[in-house]
């Protein structure tokens, strides 16, 4: 083993030590001037600069060589920010599925428990009619290959639809399936859900595994409750056990109490968010940021786990 492997391994024992959990894990030494050292200096392995809650006005406490005697553990969690994290390994690799299609096996028809294009051609799309459309929409966030609404916009051009849909797929890497004769109704787009921002309303919104990698999981879910029409529906994949506290804790019941009070259903037993109905939806947290050491969640794969402030 390497110094380097060491030293890695030591920082993830007190990472964990964070979460309280280091006591049943092992008998590691503590280091106070280690971890001390590694507090100050940015991530030597990852590339990424370590961002310090403190830095960024939290709750968490960071110290310097000169500061009182006690060091406190908590300042060697590292925090990444947007840049750092989408470069992550954890969040642009190619062992994750990309590749849901429309039905069948391995399909969003099959995760989300009914067809995309059902919610599309049930909507009145058309003037003079009561909750009507130009244009019936689905965005699909962190869409992956886009495979899925690739299939959809076939379907819906044999079926003389094209005119009345519109589909967007966002995804942070541009892995998208070629689409020889790109349908006018189906626009892939490369960029991350951080910061990207649609021009209409949808009347489904997607996202189907995608939060796992996001830093900022909760801003995503709100602002895109703000793109639902009136009627429309937002589902994704959120593993609640990955949003946070500064002390390592997740966030737990008083998270999920404060989605609910801001309009969102959450299946615990499918890890499953949604809402219906366009809302200006706030959760009294604030972003810290990210760490993409978090190890594998529920769906086996590497997950990342985001830092909240509980501004209560
Ligand atoms: C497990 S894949 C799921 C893809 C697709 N939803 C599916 O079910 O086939 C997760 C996707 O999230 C994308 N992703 C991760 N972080 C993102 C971000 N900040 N903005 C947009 N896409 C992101 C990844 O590039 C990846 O394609």
């Amino acid at each position: 083993m390497t110094t380097a492997e060491t030293d890695d391994g030591q920082a993830q024992l007190r990472r964990i030590a964070l979460a309280g959990e280091l006591d049943a894990l092992t008998d590691l030494p503590r280091q106070p001037d280690d971890h001390r050292r590694r507090a100050y200096a940015n991530h030597p392995h990852s590339g990424h600069n370590a961002l310090h809650a403190a830095d960024r006005g939290s709750g968490l406490k960071s110290c310097s060589w000169d500061d009182v005697g006690v060091v406190d553990e908590r300042a060697s969690l590292e925090l990444l920010g947007s840049d750092a994290l989408e470069r992550s390994a954890v969040v642009a690799n190619c062992a994750m599925n990309r590749e849901r299609q429309l039905s069948g096996v391995n399909s969003y028809t099959r995760e989300l428990g009914f067809s995309p294009l059902d919610v599309l051609t049930a909507i009145p799309v058309g003037a003079g009619r009561a909750e009507s459309v130009a244009a019936a929409g689905w965005l699909d966030l962190c869409c992956g290959t886009g495979r899925a609404l690739i299939q959809a916009a076939e379907e819906l051009r044999l079926a003389g639809l094209s005119e009345r849909t519109v589909l967007v797929g966002v995804d942070l890497v541009d892995a998208f399936d070629p689409v020889p004769a790109p349908p006018l109704n189906l626009e892939l787009i490369c960029a991350s859900v951080a910061n990207w921002a649609p021009t209409r309303t949808f009347n489904l919104i997607t996202c189907l595994h995608g939060l796992h990698y996001v830093g900022d999981k909760l801003a995503v879910l709100t602002r895109a409750a703000g793109w639902l029409t009136p009627t429309g529906r937002l589902v994704a994949d959120l593993d609640l056990s990955s949003i946070r506290l500064p002390d390592g804790r997740p966030a737990g019941q008083r998270l999920t109490a404060q989605l609910r009070a801001a309009g969102f259903s959450y299946d615990s037993r499918r890890r499953r968010i949604s809402c219906t109905g366009r809302r200006d939806a706030r959760l009294p947290y604030s972003y810290l940021g990210a760490d993409d050491r978090a190890g594998a969640n529920y769906t086996g794969q590497p997950a990342v786990h985001s830092y909240y402030a509980d501004n209560r």
